[in-house]
This record gives structure tokens, sequence and C-alpha cells, in this order.
């Protein structure tokens, strides 16, 4: 079994970070993975018995979308968490860096130990998302690894239009244990528990709290669907968004949508409260690097509205498996969600196809023989 040193600055469970747990699994008599931050992740981590240790002396600022040229001019501070990673890794056989952070400390660590590099990009190293700079940064440490995972073809494909390596980048979907999805609680014990009543149309958003995952454009939407509609927001500001949090209480109160938006906060129940979603949305304003709610939300079987832009769209077939939006356009979203009110037959039709679709294409044994097959290559070719 190859033996793995995970690396992820994130202390808080985002997409990324419970795509990592599922990687991590298979290899957990033979890797360990490496934090740069405390918190609810490594709880996760633990509770799946995969060994983790947090490395990180200091508080490493963790931010998503913070910049890495700071991160860079402050790399005197992260000196002994390199000298740490490449003494670790050393007993290794490579270094797997999953967010940018880890990409700057691994580089170097793996620079060190020569241990080979593997990067998972999880973002789209577009304008949108990132300063030139950190681009140019994370796309020439990107360039010395052995293997680039990108997370849809979009990542990749972006990858390649901000110069990384086209012979080193492949792309790999998220997996997901179906096993989850076939033991959903009923809807109505759900809506019963939430205090909702069963004669409303329940949209649920399922996402943390950031002005890019666009939570503020469903609110508006609702202006333009019938009363019964109510929104779910599930999730919570984990990268330091408290002012966006704000801005969208203060929305729901401008907008008298008091009894119509619920905040549920971070939930490690979203699979049992999707079921009892009529509909599920997805609203990023730019494009989504890969969107694990979407496939969740198809894996439960409630019809999904997603936006037209990133990896989303390898997801959602527009009118076959669900709808397609332009981002930031809330009159479009509102007219998604009055379609699929008034059609519920097609939308009970178009949720199955998803369902089904994505059951054959998203399931976690078969990613993760993907992955397992990418990292054997690595080791083979280091070895020879
Ligand atoms: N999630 C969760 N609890 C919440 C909100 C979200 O467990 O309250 C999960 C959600 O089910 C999904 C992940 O967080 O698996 C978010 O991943 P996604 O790829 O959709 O977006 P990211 O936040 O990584 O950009
Ligand atoms: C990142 C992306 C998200 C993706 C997740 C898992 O957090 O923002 O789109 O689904 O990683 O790859």
């Amino acid at each position: 079994m190859t033996k793995i040193l995970f690396l992820d600055q994130s202390g808080k469970p985002g997409g990324a970070e419970l795509c990592l747990i599922d990687i991590a699994k298979p290899y957990r008599d033979s890797c360990l993975v490496g934090l740069f931050a405390d918190g609810t992740f490594k709880q996760l981590l633990e509770d799946r018995q995969i060994p983790v240790q947090v490395l990180a002396s200091k508080t490493i600022e963790v931010r998503k979308e913070s910049s890495l040229v700071k991160g860079l001019s402050s790399l005197g501070q992260l000196i002994p968490l390199i000298n740490r990673v490449a003494t670790l890794s050393r007993n290794y056989d490579l270094i797997y860096a999953n967010t940018q952070k880890a990409l700057v400390v691994g580089a170097i660590a793996s620079f060190l130990s020569r241990r080979p590099l593997v990067y998972h990009l999880h973002d789209i190293l577009s304008l949108d998302h990132f300063s030139a700079t950190n681009r140019r940064i994370a796309v020439t440490l990107a360039n010395r690894a052995a293997l680039v995972i990108a997370n849809s073809q979009a990542s990749q494909e972006a990858f390649i239009a901000a110069g990384g390596r086209k012979d080193i980048v492949e792309f790999v979907y998220n997996g997901f244990d179906l096993a989850v999805y076939q033991q959903l609680s009923a809807a109505t014990t759900i809506k019963q528990q939430l205090g909702i009543d069963k004669s409303k149309f329940l949209v649920g958003h399922f996402s943390r709290l950031s002005p890019w995952k666009g939570q503020h454009i469903l609110i508006e939407a609702l202006t333009n669907c019938p009363e019964n509609v109510t929104a779910l927001l599930v999730g919570d500001a984990l990268f330091g968004e408290q002012e966006y949090v704000q801005q969208l209480h203060a929305q729901v109160a401008d907008l008298k949508l008091e009894d119509r938006v619920k905040f549920l906060g971070f939930r490690d129940d979203v699979t049992s409260l999707m079921a009892a979603c009529d509909l599920v949305t997805h609203t990023s304003t730019v494009a989504e690097p890969f969107g694990r709610v979407i496939v969740e939300a198809m894996l439960c079987g409630t019809p999904t509205i997603a936006t037209q832009a990133g990896g989303a769209q390898e997801l959602v077939t527009s009118g076959q498996t669900g709808w397609l939006v332009a981002p930031g356009n809330a009159t479009e979203l509102a007219a998604a969600i009055n379609e699929c009110i008034d059609r519920p037959k097609q939308s009970a039709i178009m949720a199955s196809a998803a369902k089904l679709q994505a059951t054959q294409r998203f399931d976690v044994a078969a990613i993760d023989r993907q992955i397992a097959q990418l990292l054997s290559q690595v080791v083979i070719k280091k070895q020879t």
C-alpha cells in the first residue's frame, strides 16, 4: 500500500476536506494527514480512524481565498512547518497537497526530501477566483508536481490555460458513498423536526456562507416565487465571511422574508435535509470548480438547479437531469423554481434520471480505484 503524507491547510471541513476524507480512507493504515490548523476537520478524520496531526504550531491564516503572495511573504514563518513536513515525508512514498498553502509547503518539502509531490487542485485558477500573481505562484509550484489531480474538466482546463503542464494533469471527480443515500429519513419527519408545515415548498441551499456561493441570489429570487416557497439555508461562514452573514440577515429583514427563510448553520446531516427538500438550488455567482452539493442533491433524488459555469455544467444536463441558470441572475432562478413547482411530474422524472446518472458516475469505490492507479504510477515512475 502506498504510504502517503496528506497535507491540508484547513481545520474546518469545506468540500476539499470532505473529499480528502474519502481519498485518505483506503490508506488509513499507512498514511498521515497533516493539518495546518486545529478544528472540527481533525475530529472527522479521527472518527474515521484516519491518522491525523496538527503540524503548525502557530495559526496560519486559512481564509480560502486569501493571498498566496501574503503566504509567501510570510515564508519565514513557514520554515519550521516546511522542515517538519520534509522530515516527516522521508517516512512516506509521496506528499499529497490538498490545498494551495499545502502546495507551497509541500512543494518545498518535496524538494528537500526528494519525495514526489501530488497536488489535488480543487480550484478554478481563473481571474474570478484569484489574482494574476496568486495564479502564477500556484501554477509555478504545481508544475513541479509529479501529478496534478483536478476536480473537474473545468478546473483542468483553467489550469492549462493559466500555464499549467498538460502532461501532468488528470481530472478525477469527487466520489460519494452510495450506501448513505439508501437510508434517508422520510421528508415529512424532517419537515416536522424543523417546524416547517408540509404545505410549504421547501427550497434548500447547502453551502458555506460566502458571497460567491450566492445565497443572496436565492433570497432575492423568493420575491418572485409563490408565498409558500420557503428557503432553507444550510451552512456557515467557514473562512471568516461574517460580514456577508450580516448582509444576508439584513436582506431577509429588508424584503420582509423572515417567515420564508430559515438559517440552520453548519449541519452534519445534509443528506437527510436534502432529501426533505422539494428542490435544491446551487447559486454560485462565479464558476464552481466541482460542486459536491449538486451531486449530493442528485443522489438524494431531489430536483436540482445549478448555475451554468465551471464544473456544474459537467454534472447537470439542463432539461434532463436538472436546470442550469445564468450565474447571478435571480429572475432566471425564480423562473426555474416556478417551473419545478408547476411541473411536478417532469421534475420528478428529471430527478430520477439525475439520481441514476449520479449513481453511475460518482461511486466513491470507482473513484478511489482511479486515484489509486494514478498514485501507484507516480511511485513506480519515481523508483525507475
Ligand atoms: N456541507 C455540510 N454541512 C453544511 C453545509 C455544507 O456538511 O452545513 C457540505 C456539503 O454537503 C458538501 C460540502 O460541505 O459536501 C461543500 O462542498 P462543495 O463542493 O459544494 O463546496 P465548497 O464549500 O467546497 O466550495
Ligand atoms: C472546492 C471547490 C468545490 C469542490 C470541492 C471538492 O472546495 O470550491 O467546487 O466541489 O473543492 O473538490
